[in-house]
């Protein structure tokens, strides 16, 4: 049994940093993001029922050729093909052939991607109901838990119950509620130096981390208002708040923790001068250098125009509010 399935990155609005439990990504804290349509993994799994070979993990690079994956990267992949088996009772082993369609580890959720579409490519193969909060759960168990979130379309919350840490992520409103768009600005596409499961791990070292807990709550409730009621004005401020927090958080952490390079300082100075001229822009950083500009429909072009203009900029991706995973081929 074959499938070809694909599933969206995903930007945090509200973000996801420090972990009750690394290894199951709960949270100790709700997040919040939008779904984006056109930065994708792209996998086709093979199933193959009762077979009890290991997994064949292979990556399909830029001239569409696969060659086996890194094995850091077969582990990671292995260890969620193999929790989810375990999840869903099924006995087999699977071929993977994976790719993304944007620079990967460098702070635009590759991880999100790729194991939300292991998630979704599994389900469909065995059948699972895939509510969103199935697949949400069999995302997770990756360990990446913004993954939890590239399972469904337009803003997302995850936990769905910000008490339950251990629950799945629910949209809040879908892909149509507010054309936002993201113009990425590519600052340096190299994978970034520390991975986010670093950065969760030593969160609670920083003086911040406690006072950021007790306010989370509340921008996450005035964030999902701004969004309610689309916005913007209301929207911006929070949602740049937030990216320099994260970033506060880890250049406060024990050993710190640097993500930005001077590309990104320069890009959110340009950020700030649009919103001063009226356009409505706001930056976003996840953890990687690179910066994504949320706009609304009207404004992205302005926007990428002139993000385009900066020398630091090496490239722009641009993308918008999508709709979650989809099948590509097969059953
Ligand atoms: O899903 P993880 O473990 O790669 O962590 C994601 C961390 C951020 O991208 C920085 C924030 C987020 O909520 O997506």
């Amino acid at each position: 049994m074959i499938a070809t399935v694909s599933a969206p990155a995903n930007i945090a609005f509200l973000k996801y940093w420090g972990a009750r439990d690394l290894h199951s990504a709960t949270p100790l804290h709700a997040s919040l993001s939008m779904t984006l349509e056109t930065a994708r993994a792209t996998t086709t799994l093979e199933w193959r029922e009762g077979d009890a070979s290991p997994d064949d993990v292979q990556i399909i690079g830029g001239d569409g050729v696969p060659a086996p994956a890194p094995p850091s990267f077969a582990l990671r992949v292995r260890t969620h093909l193999g929790r989810m088996r375990e999840r869903c009772g099924r006995h087999g082993s699977f071929r993977v052939a994976t790719s993304n369609n944007f620079p990967t580890g460098a702070g635009i959720a590759s991880s999100a991607a790729g194991f939300a579409a292991l998630a979704f490519g599994a389900a469909r193969l065995w059948d699972v109901p895939a509510d969103g909060g199935e697949l949400s759960l069999m995302a997770r168990l990756s360990g990446s838990g913004s993954a939890a979130r590239s399972v469904a379309g337009g803003f997302v919350r995850w936990p769905a119950d910000p008490s339950d840490p251990r629950g799945p992520a629910i949209p809040v409103a879908p892909a149509d509620h507010w054309d936002l768009r993201d113009v990425i600005a590519i600052v340096d596409g190299s994978p970034k130096e520390h991975s986010s499961l670093e950065g969760h791990r030593l969160a609670p070292t920083s003086p911040h981390f406690s006072r950021r807990l007790q306010l989370i709550d509340g921008r996450r409730a005035e964030m999902e208002r701004a969004i309610a009621d689309r916005s913007f004005e209301a929207l911006a401020p929070l949602v740049e708040e937030e990216a320099i927090e994260l970033h506060l958080i880890a250049m406060s952490s024990r050993p710190p923790l640097f993500y930005w390079k001077p590309g990104t300082l320069r890009v959110l100075e340009a950020v700030r001068s649009m919103r001063a001229r009226g356009l409505p822009a706001a930056a976003t950083i996840d953890a990687g250098a690179n910066v994504h500009v949320i706009c609304e429909a009207a404004a992205g072009e302005e926007a990428a125009a002139e993000l385009e203009r900066l020398a630091e900029v090496a490239m722009l991706l641009r993308d918008r509010v999508g709709s979650g995973p989809r099948l590509e081929a097969g059953p």
